[in-house]
């Protein structure tokens, strides 16, 4: 953890340093380092993310309504107008760079993933960015899992959602979510 919150330390002050980049220049040298495949961190892949999706998030973030170390202070000194450009940006890329790498996954079972999936979710997560929800087939696995859980209720609310998610997710047991999850890491978006 000492080791990421010191690399955001650096972040900020690059951002502060090379304030006349362009948002998108900004977001690609800034923010896809963390968003990508291979990054080691949970970071969840985003290029060409549903709009609306992303703007709430972002905006979240920066009035710390979605609690998120890293992510607060990264954006926590962004304006509306740069919020926004910032989700229009990243919106605007390519769905298929959104494919996380497919995980080992020996502990799920896949068929059963893809029953809950069908039975509880696809109605509201498709492939496509029209949806009500976010896209997240080929998410990494990490991700999922973890925003499953902060969707369930407990003492603690990491995210407030903006409709009752965890109403869909409340009755997921731990290897239910392994399964889910699982069974979405390993859908090809583009393919
Ligand atoms: C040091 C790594 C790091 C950097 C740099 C970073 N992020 Fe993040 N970001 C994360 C992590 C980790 C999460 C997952 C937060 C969580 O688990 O709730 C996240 C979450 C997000 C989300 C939510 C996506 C979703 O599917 O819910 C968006 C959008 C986002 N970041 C955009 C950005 C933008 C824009 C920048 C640059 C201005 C940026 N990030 C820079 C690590 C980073
Ligand atoms: C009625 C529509 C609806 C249903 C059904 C639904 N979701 Fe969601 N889901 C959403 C919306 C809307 C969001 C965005 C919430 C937010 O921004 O806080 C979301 C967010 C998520 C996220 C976080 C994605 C990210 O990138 O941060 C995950 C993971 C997720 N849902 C998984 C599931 C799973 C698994 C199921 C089925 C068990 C499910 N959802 C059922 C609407 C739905």
């Amino acid at each position: 953890m000492r080791s990421l919150i010191s690399f955001v330390g650096l972040f900020c002050i690059n951002l502060y340093a090379q304030a006349s980049m362009s948002i998108p220049q900004m977001v690609d040298t800034q923010c896809i380092s963390c968003h990508s495949a291979d990054n080691y961190t949970n970071a969840p892949m985003m290029s060409g993310q549903n709009l609306e999706f992303l703007e709430f998030e972002l905006f979240n973030f920066r009035d710390y309504v979605r609690d998120h170390e890293i992510m607060n202070q990264v954006m926590e000194d962004f304006t509306d107008q740069e919020v926004k450009e910032i989700a229009s940006y990243i919106s605007s890329l390519s769905l298929c760079d959104s494919q996380a790498l497919v995980d080992e996954h020996p502990e799920a079972d896949l068929i059963k993933g893809k029953k809950i999936f069908n039975q509880s979710c696809i109605a509201c997560h498709n492939k496509d960015t029209l949806s009500v929800g976010p896209v997240i087939h080929g998410q990494k696995t990490i991700y999922l899992e973890e925003a499953i859980k902060s969707f369930q209720s407990t003492w603690y609310e990491p995210r407030p959602s903006r409709i009752n998610m965890r109403s869909h997710t409340d009755m997921l047991s731990d290897q239910d979510i392994k399964d889910v999850a699982a069974y979405l890491n390993e859908q090809q978006l583009c393919k």
